[in-house]
């Protein structure tokens, strides 16, 4: 990793304490924070969770994580977290976990997890999935609807966090992928008034999806 062309943001708990979180001046669209990690990341410490307090010893995994600001939020307040991207991704994730390592007290790596692959044994009885801003690409959303469903047993919450974009490309993406995992999940949305009340936004949504059951 080329030290000088990254850069860091800090992220603020609401005790005060601070994630670094590093981006790079280079690469894609992973580089950097997104608005919907950061409307996702600090719901992650709302009442909803306890204030943070119910992540203790959660098994989470981060999906198209980027830097991994999600992921790394849920592991602060006490999660076990694999933050995984594409294999380009993984120094950056890597520089961000070793980064914030004194905000750690469990497991937390980075990964290669290419949405759409068979996933490693590792990926068993997880809790909850976190996704933010993925709904992005037309070619890798069936991949991203499959992982879902193979790392979500019916004890699993996922939490997909999205911008709403007004292009027509980017809102038949949106349609689609609501379709597509309507067929496998309840899906709850996360009115703004349970998100952080200054980190939310009109079009910025979050939905919970819990495996529908099958009868
Ligand atoms: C818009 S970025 C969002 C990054 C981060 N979640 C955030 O919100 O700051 C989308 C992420 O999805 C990842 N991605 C795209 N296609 C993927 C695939 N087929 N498998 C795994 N990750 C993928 C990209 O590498 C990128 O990091």
């Amino acid at each position: 990793m080329d030290m000088n062309k990254v850069y860091v943001r800090e992220i603020e708990r609401n005790d005060e304490k601070k994630l670094k979180i590093y981006q790079s001046e280079i690469g894609d669209v992973g580089c950097v924070v997104w608005d919907a990690a950061i409307v996702l990341s600090k719901y992650l410490e709302t009442d909803d969770f306890d204030g943070g307090r119910l992540w203790i010893d959660k098994n989470v995994v981060e999906l198209g994580a980027g830097t991994g600001v999600v992921g790394l939020m849920a592991a602060s307040y006490g999660a076990n977290v694999t933050i995984t991207d594409l294999e380009e991704f993984v120094p950056l994730m890597q520089l961000n976990i070793d980064t914030n390592m004194e905000l750690f007290n469990n497991k937390v790596d980075a990964r290669s997890l290419k949405w759409g692959t068979d996933l490693e044994s590792t990926y068993s009885n997880i809790d909850v999935v976190l996704v933010a801003d993925c709904i992005y690409y037309g070619e890798s959303l069936e991949p991203l609807v499959k992982t879902l469903d193979d790392l979500s047993g019916i004890n699993t919450c996922v939490y997909c966090c999205y911008e709403e974009r007004t292009s027509d490309i980017k809102q038949d993406l949106q349609n689609k992928f609501l379709r597509m995992v309507k067929q496998i999940f309840n899906i709850e949305k996360i009115p703004l008034n349970r998100q952080d009340q200054e980190y939310c936004s009109d079009d910025i949504h979050i939905l919970k999806m819990t495996k529908l059951k099958v009868t």
